[in-house]
């Protein structure tokens, strides 16, 4: 009885969903997965073909998982890392952890997706059979969200070695079926009306950064205000300031980097559990018009004249003075090629990244010539 009835819901629905829009331009292939370092948070989980319980509103049958894209055999097989014996700063991600994770968030069935709440744009948080969870950034028309942002922001974090971004790939999911799921979530009609606006399907799909989730609490991490005052003299910063200035001087570093323009409007700083930071939400990073203007964001990093002397050393072997096939933008581009979804960077924009650690090795030496060396690579 309960059966038929659902049948029939599921029906009724399926039949009033409406084409999603289309969209111009080079069409994404879809193809192999990727991973990270967060830890999965397993936690009790309906089966995959199990039915949505029923609410007051309505009763709705969860889809089962579409068939998985394959895993990228190419991307597990040349992670993402620093370049020879530099193994990275040990920050609070575990790149460990990337080979299984990239492999699950690129390939393992999805079980369920739903809208995540908040955020100026649209994140849904997607379940995988095996309970571990991620947040999934779909190509949007109308926001600044760039998904293929989110992924080269993971390559590059891993490359330098920072270790603080949750390991992304590129997916790309069934655009009916996306929208079946979230209706049988319940989520908000309204919610995925906007979706079906702002979300472009190229060839049937929705292609999106698939990005591990963090286990632990999200905290925010914000600077005091005027942070930045007095980190271009040879004043010590103020002890409060001290203690996390190598990890804010990072940051600044790795969004000079992604040419990430939204770190400051608020949310964007976090740690986990109030411990060690990391570097969420990428998705205002290499926005492709920029890197063709030579924008950049000089203005946050210029006042900065404290880094971290492995950051700094990091950069140099990466930098103009490498060897050509050992600079930060060949080594980006090399393993974003491997992406399910590449191309993920144009060339201008990996000429961009050369451009901008040039620039950023540039501003130490001024900054090595105004308060000396021991200073300047003091943190
Ligand atoms: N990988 C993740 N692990 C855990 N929580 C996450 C993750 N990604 C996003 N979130 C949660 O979702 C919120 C919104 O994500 P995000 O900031 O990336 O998107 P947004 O659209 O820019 O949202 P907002 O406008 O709130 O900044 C985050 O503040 C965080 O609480
Ligand atoms: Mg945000």
């Amino acid at each position: 009885m309960r059966h038929g009835l659902l049948l029939l819901v599921a029906l009724a629905s399926a039949c009033e969903r409406r084409a999603p829009p289309s969209v111009e331009g080079p069409t994404a292939t879809v193809a192999v997965p990727s991973a990270s370092a967060v830890e999965p948070a397993p936690e009790p989980r309906p089966s995959a073909s199990a039915p949505a319980p029923s609410t007051s509103v309505g009763v709705r049958v969860r889809p089962p998982p579409e068939r998985p894209p394959a895993a990228p055999t190419a991307l597990l097989a040349g992670l993402p890392r620093p370049a020879g014996a530099h193994a990275g700063f040990a920050g609070p991600v575990d790149p460990g952890k990337d080979k299984q994770w990239l492999e699950r968030l690129a390939s393992a069935p999805i079980t369920e997706i739903t809208r995540n709440p908040g955020g100026a744009t649209i994140t849904l948080r997607v379940r995988f059979g095996d309970g571990s969870r991620a947040v999934f950034k779909p190509e949007q028309k109308h926001s600044a969200s760039n998904f293929r942002g989110e992924i080269a922001a993971y390559h590059l974090d891993r490359i330098v070695g920072f270790s603080r971004t949750a390991a992304v790939v590129g997916r790309a999911i069934g655009y009916p079926h996306l929208v079946e799921q979230l209706e049988a979530s319940d989520a908000d009609g309204k919610f995925v009306e906007r979706l079906r606006e702002e979300v472009p399907a190229r060839d049937g799909r929705v292609a999106g950064a698939m990005i591990a989730w963090h286990a632990g609490r999200l905290v925010s991490a914000e600077p005091p205000k005027g942070w930045t005052d007095g980190l271009r003299s040879k004043e010590p910063p103020s002890e409060e300031l001290a203690k996390r200035l190598p990890e804010w001087s990072d940051l600044v570093v790795f969004d000079f980097l992604i040419d990430n323009t939204d770190r400051w409007s608020g949310g964007n700083v976090l740690s986990l559990g109030g411990g060690p930071l990391i570097f969420l939400d990428n998705a205002s990073s290499f926005a492709p018009w920029r890197a063709s203007r030579g924008e950049t964001t000089m203005a946050r990093l210029s006042p900065i004249c404290r880094f971290r002397r492995a950051t700094v050393t990091a950069l140099r072997a990466l930098g103009p003075a490498a060897a050509p096939d050992a600079r930060l933008g060949v080594r980006l581009s090399s393993t974003l090629a491997a992406d399910p979804l590449a191309p993920v960077l144009s060339k201008g924009q990996i000429a961009g990244v050369d451009a901008r650690v040039a620039q950023f090795l540039e501003h130490v030496t001024r900054c090595e010539s105004e308060l000396g060396e021991a200073l300047t690579l003091s943190l």
